[in-house]
């Protein structure tokens, strides 16, 4: 009888924990998260105060006050030591970088980790936990700010979570930016690939080139409409902008705040319509161009058989590597039509005198000259996958973008690191719903496919050809892509980006055998809620 009552308890006691588990809605889920069956929650009050245990920590912990303020209206205190809430740096620990200890019971809140990225995580964690009503920008004050009583013990999956960003179709300004960022961060993703230069426009202030701004930056007119309806319609409106090295600067601070690496993207040989328009010596013809006012590709492109354009294009990369931090500095290397190299004689003589076997080889040839000049400043490569054609050195890393499995595969196989951003689960300017729901749902105009939630979710960055294999460890992570043809504004961008940044998210951070789609789409709808506080205009749900 008394083993019968036990057992009872027993079972009644789990349910209890795993439904106070269930309301715990952390996106992306943590690895391991246990509520203790009669934890009691912690309740944050104005009084209450925060320890740091570093003048390092110290920086999260001021973090996390100015985070708490807005709704709470508490001016929490940080102080040296036994906090309510207390940051605990320690570099000696056994934890992963990126890792971090959670612990919260009646009496307070313990975060460690080994670095301030791992606490700042922790942090992250802390907000999803309290009331969604955080996140409000305005004092909520009916609010009880109460903590589950949870311990979760936590650790990304990969190392490359990242968000890209097409700031060359149609652009947002630096404080803009530094609003996505801070979105990006509340999913603890880590890398912004920021697209500064495509042929509709040149986006970043390079001082020894004026005219990248004066004229790359601005375009006579926008299409209107689809690409594929013909005849084209244009806008007749003006349009431009760019950053100053300057807004830049701030960007990255910014960025570097919520642990996040800004990877700029100067694109190179192709899609440099914008760049060739300031500076028309630097094409195989010579010119005139036009900062292209419709999408697709063009088949100018710079030429790789004069070395002035390669010194002009070095000469640009001298100063984003001075500007970026990051050591990834993309280079695009996608989609560069080979017509005019075909028809040049410098780029006809360089293949000669190199001794290349085609026009695939003069690009490799390029990306290679261009790798070991970024060598030199300390910085690695990263390109599209294409730069794969022809003969590509192994220390660049690839981002692959076409296939899904193969691609990668054989990228791994020849020693590459690969970031893995493919167009079936990660190329976020697609259409949200299958094709016969887009008309129903009114989808916005978009470039076309489909790319659902679910799918996002499913994505899986160590597709099946390599799981198991010594090649996995080529495999950095994953990212989505915002291309911006058809995403003019800062909310279309919004609803384009979420919620499938928050799928994205949690298939980078969470191991796989965790992933359980039913049990994250619970998790998102209090989430949402999160987002609508912090007045996301996000894609409402089917
Ligand atoms: C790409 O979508 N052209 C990388
Ligand atoms: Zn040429």
């Amino acid at each position: 009888m008394h083993r019968l009552l036990s057992l009872i308890l027993t079972i009644a006691l789990t349910m209890l924990t795993s439904s106070t588990a269930s309301e715990i809605s952390i996106i992306p889920r943590p690895q391991k998260l246990a509520t203790p069956a009669a934890g009691k929650p912690f309740v944050l009050q104005a009084t209450c105060t925060i320890s740091a245990s570093s003048d390092s920590a110290n920086k999260v912990a001021k973090q996390l006050a100015n985070y708490l303020q807005p709704a709470t209206g508490f001016q929490l205190e940080i102080v040296p030591a036994d906090g309510d809430i207390q940051l605990i740096l320690d570099s000696e620990s056994q934890l992963a970088d990126e890792a971090y200890i959670f612990a919260a019971n009646e009496q307070g809140i313990v975060i460690t980790a080994k670095t301030n990225a791992g606490l700042f995580y922790g942090v992250q964690t802390l907000r999803q936990l309290l009331p969604t009503e955080i996140f409000s920008a305005n004092s909520m004050p009916n609010i009880i700010w109460e903590i589950p009583a949870v311990t979760i013990e936590d650790s990304p999956r990969f190392s490359w979570r990242g968000l890209h960003l097409d700031v060359s179709r149609h652009f947002s300004d630096a404080e803009y930016v530094k609003q996505f960022l801070d979105y990006m961060a509340l999913h603890k993703l880590n890398k912004f690939h920021w697209h500064l230069t495509d042929d509709q426009g040149w986006r970043i202030e390079i001082k020894q080139y004026p005219k990248l701004t004066e004229i790359s930056s601005q375009r006579k007119e926008t299409l209107i409409g689809h690409q594929r309806s013909k005849p084209h319609k244009f806008d007749g409106k003006p349009y431009g902008g760019y950053y100053t090295q300057e807004e830049i600067k701030q960007v990255i601070a910014h960025a570097a705040d919520l642990h996040i690496t800004v990877i700029p993207e100067i694109e190179m040989p192709g899609h440099a319509v914008a760049a060739l328009t300031g500076y028309p010596e630097f094409g195989c013809t010579g010119g005139p161009y036009e900062v292209w006012t419709r999408w697709g590709i063009s088949s100018d492109v710079f030429c790789a058989g004069n070395d002035d354009t390669l010194q002009f294009v070095k000469n640009i990369l001298d100063e984003v590597c001075a500007l970026f931090p990051s050591t990834y500095i993309h280079i695009g290397g996608d989609e560069c039509k080979k017509d005019k190299w075909k028809q040049c004689p410098k780029c006809q003589d360089r293949i000669q005198t190199k001794g290349l076997k085609d026009e695939h080889e003069l690009q490799s040839w390029f990306i290679n000259d261009i790798e070991k000049h970024l060598l030199q400043a300390n910085k690695k490569l990263v390109g599209w996958e294409e730069i794969r054609e022809g003969k590509l050195s192994k220390s660049a890393t690839v981002m692959t973008w076409r296939g899904v499995g193969q691609h990668g595969l054989d990228a791994a196989k020849d020693g590459h690191d690969v970031i893995v951003a493919p167009q079936k689960f990660t190329y976020f300017d697609h259409y949200q719903a299958k094709n016969d729901e887009q008309t129903a749902r009114k989808e916005p105009l978009a470039i076309g496919g489909h790319l659902t939630l679910d799918r996002v979710y499913s994505f899986d960055p160590i597709f099946p050809e390599l799981a198991g294999t010594d090649k996995e460890k080529h495999i950095l992570g994953g990212q989505a892509q915002l291309w911006r043809e058809y995403i003019p504004t800062n909310e279309h961008l919004e609803y384009m980006a979420y919620p499938r940044a928050c799928a994205l998210a949690e298939a980078l951070w969470l191991q796989a055998d965790k992933k359980d789609y039913e049990q994250f789409s619970a998790r998102l709808l209090p989430h949402l809620e999160r987002l609508d506080q912090l007045d996301i205009n996000y894609r409402k749900l089917d």
